[in-house]
């Protein structure tokens, strides 16, 4: 057996070049791609829960650990992206540096992360549509409207917003691009609407005691505010669809890593300025926020950009999600012909419609609180194995072209897995058990399918029944 077969980096470029996808996106696009995952969910739900249940005022501290986490596991993610533009993100690198078979688990973790994710911000859009629409009078079933550990049958909003926004993402990417393009103003407008009714009701005191629950409850809470950076390796997997992905990559992921930090850092230094963290456990804490000070109208306005800011989130996860699917298929690692492109919008259907309907049945019928704790880990456990990566192939090829080089690549990297490890260990054991049966379901599927079926292997078992006549 050969587990540890790595694709050729010249075979990558190939299969990119051939893909057959269209190439119309430029940095622009991707800086607001990845702005349109990460700020969502995150930072218009979480940081209310983390400042009151983890760390207290000095969640703009964990927001700060967190960011940097992503920032080192960014740079190796942007020098892996500029060598092999490729669909798959951090899987398409490992089959590149660690082999066929840690590949495998990272996609399989990959495909966690997003369908996960897609999942948990879907039912965060479902409760937060309920709510504004039960403001305006509008009061939905709740059988309709929860799943049955809430005391209802199915999540409809869920399913009808992930069936829609797939929709848009196989009528092409160009389209769901301008999509996100208008959503992302209106979500980055709220935010600044919040910023700018909030900032001058700050009142210093509210940030005493800074970390009430001392520097614990700061690393325990940047693992939990991991969520809201979750998507930004999304525009790694868009490199196929790029106008120059060895430039634009890096821009794109390193760009919207940088804004989305330091909003996350104002948004919560002011959300925790105005009201005492202790009040700020709710589902809707910026809204929140601007009632607490009186601004109701502002409130609502908010509101309805949160929705705008977690619809797009959800548009780029089940965007990456497909392209992961995609490079996995296209390797033989699942069944091949899933990954046919459509052949008027040009856009892999058969995946994105697989994606959907998955998120689909998580989101409808499963209890968000158990569903997103998975989301941390496996994306943690992908920055870990791809910061490793780029190592290994600075070591076996070292001559390749690197457009983007990670800046002290031998500091950068371990840190990163040492950051993004901590951070592992940081969530609960649960979540642990979780984690290790997906990955045992994973080893079951690669050595009962893809072992026998990947592209590579056939090709290697090709040239050694070759040699075998000779
Ligand atoms: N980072 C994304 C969010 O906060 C998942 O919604």
């Amino acid at each position: 057996m050969n587990l540890f077969r790595t694709k050729s980096i010249e075979q990558l470029q190939t299969a990119a070049a051939t893909s057959g996808m269209v190439k119309s996106l430029g940095a622009l696009d991707l800086v607001l791609l990845g702005i349109g995952c990460v700020i969502g969910t995150g930072i218009f739900v979480l940081t209310g829960v983390a400042a009151a249940k983890y760390a207290g005022p000095a969640v703009t501290v964990s927001f700060v650990l967190s960011g940097l986490a992503c920032a080192l596991a960014g740079l190796a993610y942007a020098e892996f992206s500029s060598i092999v533009p490729a669909s798959g993100s951090a899987y398409t690198y490992t089959y590149a540096s660690l082999g066929e078979f840690i590949a495998f688990i990272v996609g399989w973790n990959l495909i966690l992360e997003y369908t996960v994710t897609a999942s948990a911000v879907a039912s965060g859009w479902s409760g937060y549509v309920t709510g504004l629409m039960l403001s305006a009078g509008i009061d939905l079933p709740h059988a309709l409207t929860h799943v049955p550990a809430d005391g209802g049958v199915i999540n409809l909003p869920a399913i009808f917003i992930t069936l829609l926004l797939s929709f848009f993402l196989i009528h092409g990417t160009q389209e769901s691009a301008r999509l996100n393009r208008i959503l992302v103003f209106i979500k980055l407008a709220a935010v600044f609407l919040f910023l700018l009714l909030a900032a001058p009701h700050v009142d210093p005191a509210n940030w005493e005691p800074f970390m009430p629950f001392g520097v614990s409850g700061i690393f325990g809470g940047a693992a939990i505010v991991f969520f809201a950076y979750i998507g930004f390796d999304a525009v790694a997997t868009s490199a196929e669809e790029c106008k120059d992905p060895a430039r634009d990559l890096p821009i794109g992921i390193i760009g919207s890593l940088f804004v989305c930090t330091a909003l996350y850092v104002v948004v919560a230094g002011v959300l925790t300025g105005v009201v005492p963290y202790t009040e700020l456990n709710n589902p809707e804490p910026v809204a929140f926020a601007l009632r607490y000070i009186g601004y109701r109208l502002g409130s609502a306005l908010v509101g309805v950009g949160a929705i705008a800011g977690i619809t797009t989130v959800l548009l780029v996860l089940l965007y990456g999600q497909a392209r992961i699917f995609f490079a996995m298929s296209r390797d033989g690692m699942v069944p091949a012909n899933v990954c046919k492109i459509h052949k008027r919008y040009h856009t892999p259907y058969i995946v994105t419609v697989a994606g959907a309907v998955f998120v689909s049945i998580i989101a409808g019928l499963a209890p968000i609180g158990v569903i997103a704790e998975m989301a941390n880990i496996g994306t943690l456990s992908a920055f870990t194995v791809a910061s490793l990566g780029v190592l290994v192939l600075r070591v076996t090829k070292p001559d390749i072209h690197r457009t983007f080089r990670c800046p002290a690549v031998w500091l950068i990297a371990p840190l990163a897995i040492l950051a993004c490890g901590y951070l592992m260990a940081h969530l609960p054991y649960e979540t642990w058990i979780r984690f290790v049966v997906w990955c045992a379901i994973g080893c079951l599927v690669y050595f009962g399918y893809s072992y026998q079926h990947s592209t590579l292997g056939r090709a290697q078992r090709r040239e050694d029944y070759a040699k075998h006549e000779e």
